[in-house]
């Protein structure tokens, strides 16, 4: 692994220290301490040189190891007077995930999402009101409500593999990427989108999504041509969804209602009883769609790689039973509904497993306003100190022998009732698995994520015969969501029903 590598982390580590350095020479305010208990062990100076060095050589994960094995599981890297403090287990974990907003938070991290979603939703809003929008998500996401999802994702992806012939050979990573997206426009966008202007909002959302280039990521605001792009994608998506809001708004009475994700946030009220704007509604709707599109593809290519390679295929055809049995089970009625779901064990720790392996987000970030004290699994105490970053790697927390056995093992047994490894006393409790993240900004489309990684696996497992016919894909740490790297060619072959 080198520097280029390692490309999506150094994006958001440098991100991180530009803006904090200039913060930090604005306001230099001295932080009182809390209590006399030390502050973690500091890498600073002629000492860093090291850490850069294994950084640059060896990747992310190794620079960790080392520190961690020579400091301990809370270490700080201070650079520039800006001072990252890295939080390694899960026992330190509490504060970082559940701390108050105002005394932890993504900070001005995320600045580049404002242009994105609009002044006034998510990062963009104060924290009062992000709070009940993030409510918004949650209660649209919610269990019940995505139910009714389940029909339009079965109906798109049959629509999809429909397309596919007897036999043939694919690239698995733009098959999940395209399916992906029509299912996101159908249950996210609504109807409106998926029927009359699929082409034309792709579009934009691809000029949209060039807002999380490294330029835009460094400097939102600067008058280059892809933020112009951005912008004006940004100011037609706005007009769509204005229209759509308005005319679901002015809809008669006895006419039906939609029952999508976008009819909840339409429906959604502040406490106040203020109903969200047109404007709020297209924002959270695009967070929605950017929080879900990549994660959701690039999981289903690396559990449908896991699958097809790891054990000679040992775990394929496990998942593959679960369906016949789930099929049998349901001869003569049912089909595969909410129930079926719920019953595809193996697949579900089929798909957790390559979360563990293959996280989304490697490695979280916070800023501390507040400081506070932490207590390592040894008993040591620190003050964490306020004006602090903090960086919580789980792409290495997902890989500590002390929580799982042969971590480096595709092995989704490891979750099953008798292993519950990121469950048990000693595996660290709640935060031993992060790949959805953790307590407060804990992602709210996991349920939704997993209903569809499975509706399109169990689909593809009832029906083709599936070989992974290029090399196990290495990891591209180029993205900002890590995806297999180059192409991930699978040949099928239609069964017979
Ligand atoms: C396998 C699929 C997915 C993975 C691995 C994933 C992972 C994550 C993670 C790690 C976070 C927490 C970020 C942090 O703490 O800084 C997050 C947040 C979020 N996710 Fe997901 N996600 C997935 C799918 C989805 C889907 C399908 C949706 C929407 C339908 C979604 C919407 C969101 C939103 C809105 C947030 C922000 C929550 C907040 O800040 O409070 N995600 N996701």
């Amino acid at each position: 692994m080198d520097l280029t590598t390692n490309i999506g982390i150094w994006v958001a580590l440098v991100v991180i220290w530009i803006a904090a350095a200039m913060v930090t020479t604005r306001r230099m305010t001295r932080d009182h301490p809390l209590s006399d208990r030390p502050h973690p062990p500091v890498v600073s100076g002629f000492c860093l040189l090291n850490p850069l060095r294994v950084l640059l050589t060896k990747g992310v994960k190794a620079m960790i190891h080392e520190q961690h094995r020579a400091l301990g599981s809370v270490f700080t890297l201070s650079f520039f007077g800006v001072n990252m403090t890295f939080l390694v287990g899960p026992e330190v974990l509490d504060h970082f995930f559940q701390g108050p907003e105002s005394e932890i938070s993504h900070c001005n991290v995320f600045e580049f999402m404002v242009p994105i979603l609009g002044k006034g939703v998510g990062f963009g809003a104060d924290i009062a009101t992000r709070t009940e929008q993030m409510r918004f998500h949650n209660d649209a996401l919610k269990r019940p409500k995505i139910r009714n999802c389940i029909g339009a994702m079965l109906q798109e992806v049959e629509e999809y593999f429909a397309k596919w012939g007897q036999h043939g050979t694919v690239d698995l990573k733009h098959e999940m990427e395209q399916l992906v997206l029509l299912i996101s426009s159908r249950c996210l966008l609504g109807k409106e989108i998926r029927e009359k202007m699929l082409d034309e909002a792709h579009t934009l959302f691809r000029d949209l999504s060039g807002g999380m280039s490294l330029t835009s990521v460094l400097f939102p605001y600067a008058p280059t041509p892809t933020n112009r792009r951005r912008d004006a994608a940004r100011a037609k998506l706005a007009k769509i969804f204005t229209e759509i809001v308005r005319s679901r708004r002015g809809r008669v009475q006895d006419q039906e209602e939609e029952e999508d994700v976008l009819q909840n946030l339409i429906d959604s009220k502040y406490k106040d009883g203020r109903p969200t704007t047109e404007a709020e509604v297209t924002g959270l709707v695009i967070m929605l769609l950017f929080g879900a599109n990549n994660t959701t593809s690039v999981t289903s290519t690396w559990t449908g790689a896991c699958l097809l390679r790891h054990d000679h295929g040992r775990w394929l055809a496990a998942a593959a039973e679960e369906q016949r049995d789930i099929a049998a089970r349901r001869r003569g009625g049912g089909g595969i509904d909410h129930g079926a779901l719920l019953e595809m064990d193996t697949l579900h720790r089929c798909v957790k497993e390559a979360l563990r392996m293959h996280p989304v987000m490697p490695v979280f970030f916070r800023k501390v306003h507040r400081g506070f004290t932490l207590r390592t699994k040894d008993g040591a105490e620190y003050e964490i100190p306020g004006g602090h970053h903090l960086a919580s790697p789980a792409l290495f927390n997902h890989r500590l022998p002390c929580i799982y056995s042969d971590p480096d093992v595709y092995d989704p047994d490891r979750f099953g009732p008798q292993r519950q490894e990121d469950k048990v006393a000693g595996g660290g409790g709640r935060f031993a698995f992060t790949a959805f993240g953790g307590g407060r900004h804990s992602c709210v489309g996991e349920a939704y994520a997993y209903m569809q990684i499975k509706v399109i696996w169990s689909y593809l497992l009832r029906n083709f015969e599936l070989e992974l016919v290029s090399p196990f894909p290495d990891t591209d740490w180029s993205k900002l969501v890590p995806a297999p790297k180059g192409n991930v060619m699978v040949s099928y072959k239609r069964v017979a029903a």
